[in-house]
């Protein structure tokens, strides 16, 4: 209603999710039912910086006042740069999807792993370190982070998979020094041992791309799936992709990334207020909006 949307715009912008492009992004859908059932007295809005320009909107935003702000494609490993405190998760995943403007300086972190963490257990009912993992994908940017979170969790077996395989090297390498008891793997999606090692996993991951336009097909052809086989898309729009209907057809446990998108954001949320519990109304918001 009118009343409301007056009440909303009479809050001070104080928190944002800074992007380019930032149109398409669920933040603020999420953050804004979250930051009223709190009774903070901020909006949070979406700002479009341009590539190479996130030191600068820091800058503007911290001198605005502002609380924090979030950061999503294709500013989060610049972020990570302009961060004068940069905590473990962040170090560890090499970006920053949040940030908090101190008096001491900015403090960069990540909840993308962590929320990961949570989106598994939330879904699957198990703890992310019990599963042997396939990331297709794995060369981009939320295959990365989910692989170096797996990696952490010291899940038993990694296999990345990625179309350019040559993407893969120095994230190997890395996999490796972080968690040594986890057998990592890296091939491309034509590899003959790839229907194998899915056979034997226990949670295949998409973080392609493959599925978010209309007419994509699924990333992994569906006879690699089986029944209890779980299935996590990071895709949430469309909620069922091509490789969620798949699985689905085929006994599989499956979940979209609106989960992901849920607990990242809850994570992010406590960093800006610790004494806080925004899940029920950030998950309350998604529910009615997606789609
Ligand atoms: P981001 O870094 O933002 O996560 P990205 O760079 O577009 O996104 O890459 C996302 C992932 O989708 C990559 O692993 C990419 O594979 P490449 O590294 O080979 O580019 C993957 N991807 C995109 N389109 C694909 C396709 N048609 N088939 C297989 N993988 C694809």
């Amino acid at each position: 209603s009118r009343d409301r949307l007056d009440a909303g715009h009479a809050k001070p912008a104080r928190l944002a999710v800074i992007g380019h492009p930032v149109a398409h992004s669920s933040s603020p859908r999420m953050h804004q039912p979250a930051l009223d059932a709190a009774g903070i007295d901020a909006r949070y809005i979406k700002v479009d910086v341009p590539v190479g320009q996130v030191a600068e909107a820091f800058a503007r935003m911290r001198a605005l006042g502002f609380i924090g702000c979030n950061i999503t494609v294709p500013h989060k490993f610049d972020a990570l740069a302009a961060c004068s405190v940069v905590h473990p998760d962040a170090r560890a995943l090499g970006a920053v999807n949040t940030v908090r403007f101190d008096a001491d300086g900015i403090h960069g972190f990540n909840t993308d792993g962590p929320g990961f963490v949570r989106a598994i257990v939330d879904d699957f009912e198990f703890p992310l370190s019990t599963f042997s993992v396939v990331i297709a994908g794995a060369g981009g940017g939320a295959g990365q982070a989910i692989a170096t979170q797996c990696a952490m969790q010291g899940v038993p077996t990694l296999v990345l998979v990625n179309r350019t395989l040559e993407k893969l090297g120095p994230l190997v390498e890395r996999l490796r020094a972080l968690g040594p008891t986890t057998e990592v793997v890296a091939l491309s999606f034509d590899d003959p041992e790839l229907e194998n090692l899915c056979q034997r996993c226990d949670l295949i991951v998409n973080t392609t791309s493959v599925g978010l336009k209309a007419g994509d097909g699924s990333p992994l052809p569906p006879d690699y799936l089986r029944p209890g086989l779980c299935v996590y898309d990071t895709i949430y729009q469309p909620a069922i992709t091509p490789l969620l209907a798949a699985a689905e057809a085929a006994g599989c446990r499956t979940a979209n990334g609106i989960s992901l998108l849920l607990h990242q954001g809850v994570l992010a949320f406590q960093h800006w207020f610790p004494q806080t519990d925004p899940l029920p109304f950030m998950r309350e918001a998604l529910l009615h909006s997606a789609g």
